[in-house]
């Protein structure tokens, strides 16, 4: 991943292979990091504040400057200018909120005199995290501050920060991730499953637990360096997200598009709903990139674990 000087630091943004939403009640998601992010410079200044991005809407940049206060408040407000450069297509499922979380965490942490450990970032970043969406699993700024792929479940407990196991691949775990049109914020998304799954427990509860199986399974998968059952995995996850009502016509048409490719699996990632991002796993990537570039789709490929090239 990016190498880092001492007031430019990076926040990873990730890609869930299995498990969202699911996650939020308390079940396993698998979720990997993406070599694309955020990145955060810092220059000395009279006090600490954030240089907020002019693109952004009023309510976007109170929600960011209020996220930042609180985090900054946390190391003591050092005097230092965060300005921020994203890499990353911003609110499609791609954890771009987690990725600048990080990314200003490390640098809040570095700008006041420490060495930020995953476990610090993580740590700080999660205070940013509830800003932006309330009551997050964390999973997202979990995996952006270990830069790994993880085995994650979120703490009993609104207040607490979940915790993810490394998942080894003896194999190189490559993807391809594709945009498929715009999609609500995922607060909305999840909120309105949250009134399904109050309607209904009993139905929803089920599908959150086969969800959460189908996550460990993949762990177990990913292991044992068999790809084929993980993308097993992830296609019967995007039938049960699908059945949770969180799919939608343009992402099962890209999904279908990434399988037609040679993908070994392919579902929606993130919040889904009427849009945003669908990942496929390759065992070459490269062919379908150039292929969808051509069609005129957003996409890139992205390695998540395993051996790589040298
Ligand atoms: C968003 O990237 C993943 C969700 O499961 C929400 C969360 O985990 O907080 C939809």
């Amino acid at each position: 991943m990016a190498t880092e000087s001492p007031l430019s630091t990076f926040g990873a943004g990730k890609v869930i292979l299995l498990g969202e939403h699911s996650v939020v009640y308390g079940h396993s998601a698998l979720a990997g990091p993406l070599s694309y992010g955020v990145r955060a410079r810092g220059v000395p200044a009279k006090k600490c504040q954030l240089a907020l991005p002019a693109t952004l809407s009023r309510a976007q940049r109170a929600l960011l400057t209020g996220a930042f206060a609180r985090a900054a408040k946390l190391v003591g407000e050092p005097a230092v200018k965060v300005t921020l450069d994203p890499e990353l297509p911003l609110s499609v499922g791609l954890g771009s909120s987690a990725a600048l979380s990080v990314a200003c965490a490390r640098l809040l942490l570095r700008a006041a005199g420490q060495e930020p450990s995953p476990k610090e970032a993580a740590r700080l970043a999660w205070e940013m995290e509830q800003e932006f969406h309330g009551t997050p699993s964390g999973v997202d700024h979990t995996t952006s501050a270990h830069e790994k792929l993880l085995l994650y479940r979120r703490a009993p407990g609104a207040a607490s920060v979940g915790r993810g196991r490394s998942v080894d691949s003896p194999r190189p775990l490559k993807v391809v991730v594709a945009l498929a049109g715009e999609r609500s914020p995922t607060k909305v998304t999840v909120a309105g499953l949250r009134a399904r799954q109050a309607r209904w427990p009993e139905r929803y509860q089920r599908l959150f637990a086969q969800i959460g199986r189908l996550a460990m399974e993949g762990a177990k998968a990913v292991e044992a360096g068999d790809l084929e059952a993980l993308g097993d995995a992830m296609n019967v996850n995007q039938g049960l997200l699908a059945a949770l009502g969180l799919s939608s016509p343009p992402l099962e048409e890209m999904v279908y598009r990434l399988r037609g490719l040679g993908a070994l699996g392919a579902k929606l990632t993130g919040a889904g709903g009427d849009g945003g991002a669908v990942v496929g796993l390759f065992v070459d990537p490269e062919p379908a990139v150039t292929q969808l570039t051509r069609l005129g789709v957003r996409c890139f490929s992205s390695q998540l674990a395993g051996p790589r090239a040298s």
